[in-house]
């Protein structure tokens, strides 16, 4: 099917609401509803009578999944609640030392900050290197690289900042860990859906990313890559029957953590939102992660050629093409962001206000017309 067919038959959002907030929590395919109704359908009608039909597709989402990132093996897949619990199962699991530390950026969202502070407790350092997006003289990754001393454990970053929408050359900072025997980990809910990511082309040692952004999945279900090699050096902190080897021998005494990614899951999986995820990523195997990432550089483009006629306007996001990913973050001269965001919401454009600015965040298969309007629309605001 042709992609504008697709689209169509997909995303039937509301022709009065015009959304750019895939940074924030994106609208379903279609597909991803009916597979929902009609797993709720199968429940009413008949409880959990196709439970094996239901663990394949739990083994099939993971299969996608490995697609998706290029994990060696969807064995390496683990399905979690969401990005902050997959960062908790790194951070909580490192055998720290008193004395160690963690680089990071000044940008991450709360979810991989908060949890490598919390390490304190074990006298670890968390040294936040700014990586000031606004001035593309400057080097983000070389302020990362020379943060990092014989002390440091762990490189934490997000591939593409939540507020400014700065991309990360993460195939450097990879080499550079695995180079010196550092854990490189990857907050990537801002990337996968949107971008081509290649797990083991930037030597990642953990991925996360929860679904419901640029995987147009539902909340509360992520996936999370953990390297097979350094798996059991994760100290396990979640138990449950579902995390051991032989979880369908309920009678055994003995256990051991299980020898995949399915030692970080401790008990029932989330069934529901497995069927919506699979569906939602059914359509980006269909699509092509090239084409997706194709349309929403296009997309991303457009907007920022428009937002550069504003006199008013200054585009905090950076615009050079290899740093910029789908967020567009943009401040305006005349008035408060809070301001312009509560009217840009009150005419139904669903964006976010982040960095003191309005932050835009088109996906693949938002077309010109919604971005114009959402530029009329600002443009009457300012
Ligand atoms: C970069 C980044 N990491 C993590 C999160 C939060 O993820 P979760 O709710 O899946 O823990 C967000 C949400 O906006 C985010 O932008």
């Amino acid at each position: 099917m042709l992609l504008d067919n697709i689209i169509k038959s997909e995303f039937q959002i509301d022709p009065d609401i015009h959304y750019l907030n895939h940074a924030g929590v994106s609208p379903w395919p279609v597909r991803a509803a009916n597979a929902v109704k009609k797993f709720a359908d199968g429940n009413v009608k008949s409880g959990a009578t196709g439970y094996l039909d239901w663990l394949k597709l739990e083994t099939r989402l993971r299969t996608q999944i490995k697609g998706l990132i290029n994990a060696p093996s969807p064995d390496d897949i683990s399905l979690l609640k969401n990005t902050s619990e997959a960062l908790s199962v790194v951070a909580c699991g490192i055998d720290w030392h008193d004395g160690d530390n963690i680089v990071s950026t000044d940008q991450e969202f709360p979810s991989n900050r908060i949890v490598w502070e919390a390490q304190a407790r074990h006298g670890v350092e968390l040294r936040q290197v700014d990586i000031m997006p606004s001035d593309e003289s400057n080097d983000p990754e070389l302020a990362l690289i020379s943060a990092c001393d014989g002390r440091t454990r762990v490189m934490t970053v997000s591939s593409v900042q939540y507020g400014s929408g700065l991309k990360l050359d993460l195939a450097s900072l990879g080499q550079f860990c695995r180079d010196n025997q550092l854990y490189f980990c990857v907050d990537a809910i801002q990337s996968i859906g949107a971008h081509q990511f290649d797990a083991q082309a930037i030597k990642a040692d953990f991925v996360m990313a929860d679904a419901h952004k640029w995987m147009c999945g539902p909340e509360g279900i992520a996936l999370f890559y953990c390297r097979a090699e350094i798996r059991d050096q994760l100290r396990l902190n979640q138990f449950g029957w579902h995390m051991v080897e032989d979880h369908t021998d309920y009678n055994r005494k003995e256990w051991s953590p299980a020898n995949n990614a399915r030692r970080f899951e401790c008990g029932s999986p989330n069934m529901l939102g497995i069927h919506a995820l699979s569906a939602s990523l059914s359509l980006f195997d269909e699509i092509g992660m090239e084409q997706i990432e194709r349309c929403i550089v296009k997309n991303v483009s457009y907007l920022i050629d428009k937002l550069s006629e504003f006199k008013e306007i200054n585009i905090l996001s950076p615009t050079s093409e290899q740093r910029r990913a789908g967020i567009v973050t943009f401040k305006i001269s005349t008035k408060e962001s809070t301001e312009i965001h509560a009217n840009l919401m009150k005419n139904k454009v669903i964006c976010a206000n982040r960095m003191g600015g309005i932050r835009f965040s088109p996906h693949f298969y938002t077309d010109i017309n919604t971005i114009d309007k959402a530029l009329d629309i600002l443009s009457l605001s300012i």
